[in-house]
């Protein structure tokens, strides 16, 4: 290596996440969770100091969209790289945006916000079985039980996102205020062939009081990709990455 080459931050990040899950602990292995939380804890700090200058990313001049224009993709996706471990990316929200509801099965996640404001709203699946024996009047297997878990507003000044196959695995995006962009890092990857798929939930209603603002139990309908929701592509111009 030459003597003067500066490893960029999203090169450092990209290393430490392939450290940290390189042995994922989901369901199907064991893992020293000891050794895990402190790759993970190492990964958080690296996350919260990543900004959208070291990526090379500013947020759009031209706010106002224009109605000659066909509709363009209310998200963008920048990928950054991808290996058995993790996958890593940016995504683009435009002003009002929002990514729905859906799940990460048996994965990981961390999502730092590079511009803007974003508010995330984390969900947890309750036991099917509670699900199963409930008497709510929908009877298929597509309606299910879960937990409000979280609720909050992420700035770039804010620590990562953190979601795990047990806690705040699902979850809504809304960009506020104005366009946002975060950082997004999900282990492992997204694979059908090895059943993480994404699925997509709207909310029926909420069962726990409203000025609750944790642990509020709701029920999901896994619906269809909504109409108005998808995901274009562009590339990345910040630093490239191996690992
Ligand atoms: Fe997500």
């Amino acid at each position: 290596m030459p003597k003067n080459s500066k490893i960029s931050a999203i090169q450092t990040i990209a290393s430490q996440a392939y450290q940290t899950f390189k042995n994922t602990p989901t369901s199907g292995n064991n893992v020293d969770n000891k050794v895990f939380a402190e790759q993970q804890t190492e990964l958080v700090s690296l996350m919260s100091q990543i900004t959208a200058a070291d990526l090379n990313i500013a947020p759009p001049k031209n706010l106002s969209a224009s109605s000659s224009q066909p509709p363009s993709a209310p998200v963008t996706y920048m990928h950054i790289c991808e290996t058995d471990a993790f996958s890593m990316g940016v995504f683009l929200l435009k002003a009002e945006a929002s990514i729905p509801l859906h799940d990460h099965p048996d994965m990981h996640g961390m999502l730092k916000v590079l511009y803007g404001k974003v508010d995330i709203r984390c969900y947890d699946k309750l036991d099917q079985a509670a699900g199963a024996e409930a008497e709510h009047e929908r009877q298929e297997d597509a309606v299910s039980k879960a937990l409000l878990r979280s609720s909050g507003q992420f700035s770039a000044q804010s620590g990562p996102c953190v979601l795990s196959p047990a806690k705040d695995n699902l979850h809504e995006i809304d960009a506020v205020d104005g366009p946002a962009a975060f950082l997004d890092i999900l282990a492992p990857p997204y694979c059908p062939d090895d059943g993480r798929d994404c699925h997509y939930y709207k909310v029926l209603h909420t069962a726990g009081r409203k000025d609750q603002s944790e642990e509020d139990e709701v029920w999901l309908l896994e619906i269809p990709q909504p109409d108005d929701f998808w995901c274009g592509g562009e590339p990345y111009p910040g630093p490239q990455v191996s690992v």
